[in-house]
């Protein structure tokens, strides 16, 4: 069986009030569309269409790394319409998966029991027992169980509307029958749309029999029509990966307020305060511990190190046992060897600490890099920008940068040197020297403001 699956994802979304199409709204860091996407890509398709048109060029241009065929549905008719856009480009013989955008939750397993089922007979629907069936259309059954059709909740009378078993819009069929099954839908409907539903009641009118699977988790059909259930959608997600990983043995202060928007691999016993956001592909070695409100992204953290509150680590290496914040910035590019301490309103970008260097308060350390040892006073900035040009500032082993300090990039300072505080430092500094930039302080002996002594003699 040849599998072709159709993504639907050009509806207005008029609920979400939103300028974007809905597709384009996340969960968990990944567009509705890029979530579906990526599970349909996981099954065995030949191709995946994506029916694109509400405000689409936006959705398209926003997908590139997709590799979908794009069909345009110009005029947003409805989701039977939006099938027939794309229905004559697939084989007849091909079987068709149907994918709705804002059902974004669905996973391969169930989709390969669905696929699995409608492999056997010739046209299978993914449905659902819910216990609050509200805003889903309803399965019409007869006495023996066979599926007649799908009422819309607009169109369901009282007695419809208590039904629990509702249509999750995926479905999968042979082409050629939805092919001769969209033709002729009409809008006789509360929308006044084209529905796909009403192909379930034109094939039982073939005498086709209409079977239909359940999925492994209700959570996973729940559809997002506007911003509360994206948000409601965005929890459970993330309470289900946070449980995984304290399953896995991390722990977390609360599972409720925890954000994963990625991949998060982590060692044993890693401990993860309130408020954290994980992003993109991050690496958690095993005993490090990560203080509240810290935002981690695509970086690799080593075992034993500790984040303290409130930090922003950005693509960074952050090697073993560091002591990283409160409040530190650690921006692209930036590796720090082991032992490495980074302390409060310090921010790095582009700049390789070596073991055991440290830089404590107040710092911009940019496009540089750091020896072992190496102390960084507080206020000490690598002046590595002369307005048109980045430049680098090399810094070799147990160097000592008192506080206050200019580093002109670009900079060479050799082992052993010493920089005194408040120094502007333009030019190479040799292994072992000091380098000062100081005028002698002046003492006037005696001297008191005008306005203090004028507020004294009053
Ligand atoms: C649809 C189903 C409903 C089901 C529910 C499950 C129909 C008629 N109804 O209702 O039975 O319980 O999903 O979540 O199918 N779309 C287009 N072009 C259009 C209209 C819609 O591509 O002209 C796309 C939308 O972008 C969306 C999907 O189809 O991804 C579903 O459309 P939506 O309007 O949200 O349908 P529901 O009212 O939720
Ligand atoms: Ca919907």
């Amino acid at each position: 069986m040849t599998l072709s699956a159709v993504i639907l994802a050009a509806g207005a979304g008029k609920r979400m009030r939103s300028r974007l199409p809905k597709a384009m709204h996340k969960l968990a860091g990944k567009t509705l569309l890029e979530r579906v996407f990526c599970t349909a890509a996981r099954l065995a398709c030949d191709e995946i269409h994506v029916v694109y048109g509400h405000a689409g060029e936006q959705l398209r241009a926003a997908h590139p790394h997709l590799a979908a065929r794009w069909v345009k549905q110009e005029q947003q008719l409805g989701t039977g319409h939006a099938l027939a856009q794309v229905i004559d480009c697939i084989p007849a013989q091909n079987h068709v998966l149907v994918l709705y955008a804002d059902v974004p939750l669905i996973t391969d397993t169930t989709l390969q029991k669905l696929i699995a089922a409608a492999a056997e007979t010739d046209f299978c629907l993914l449905t659902a027992d819910l216990p609050e069936p509200t805003g889903y259309g309803r399965i019409i059954r007869d006495a023996a169980g066979n599926i007649l059709k799908i009422v819309e909740e607009r169109d369901a009378d009282e007695q419809q509307r208590q039904l629990r078993e509702v249509n999750t819009g995926i479905m999968a069929a042979r082409s050629a029958h939805l092919k001769s099954w969209l033709t002729g839908l009409s809008k006789d409907n509360a929308q006044g749309e084209y529905l796909l539903t009403d192909v379930v009641g034109r094939a039982v009118a073939e005498d086709v029999t209409v079977r239909s699977v359940s999925p492994a988790a209700n959570g996973e059909i729940s559809g997002v029509n506007d911003r509360a259930q994206l948000a409601a959608l965005e929890r459970n997600y993330q309470l289900e990966q946070a449980r995984a990983l304290m399953q896995q043995g991390v722990t977390l202060a609360d599972p409720t307020r925890f954000d994963l928007r990625g991949q998060l691999r982590a060692g044993q016993d890693v401990f993860i305060d309130i408020n954290v956001i994980i992003e993109g592909d991050v690496h958690i070695g095993a005993k490090v511990a990560i203080g509240p409100n810290c935002l981690i992204r695509d970086t690799h953290i080593g075992d034993g190190a500790v984040i303290e509150a409130n930090c922003v680590i950005d693509h960074a290496m952050v090697g073993r046992d560091n002591r990283i914040g409160p409040f530190a910035r650690i921006r692209p590019g930036s590796e720090l060897a082991d032992d490495v301490r980074v302390g409060n309103f310090v921010e790095l970008k582009a700049a390789r600490l070596g073991a055991a260097s440290k830089a404590n308060h107040l710092s911009y350390i940019g496009d540089s890099e750091l020896g072992e040892r190496v102390n960084v006073g507080a206020g000490t900035i690598t002046c590595n920008y002369d307005g048109v040009e980045k430049h680098k500032t090399v810094i070799g082993n147990d160097v000592f940068i008192g506080s206050n300090t200019e580093l002109i990039a670009p900079l060479k300072i050799g082992d052993g040197a010493t920089i005194a505080a408040g120094a502007t430092v333009r030019d190479d500094v040799a292994a072992d020297a000091l380098a000062l930039s100081r005028r002698d302080n002046r003492v006037v002996a005696g001297w008191r403001s005008g306005k203090r002594r004028r507020r004294t003699e009053q």
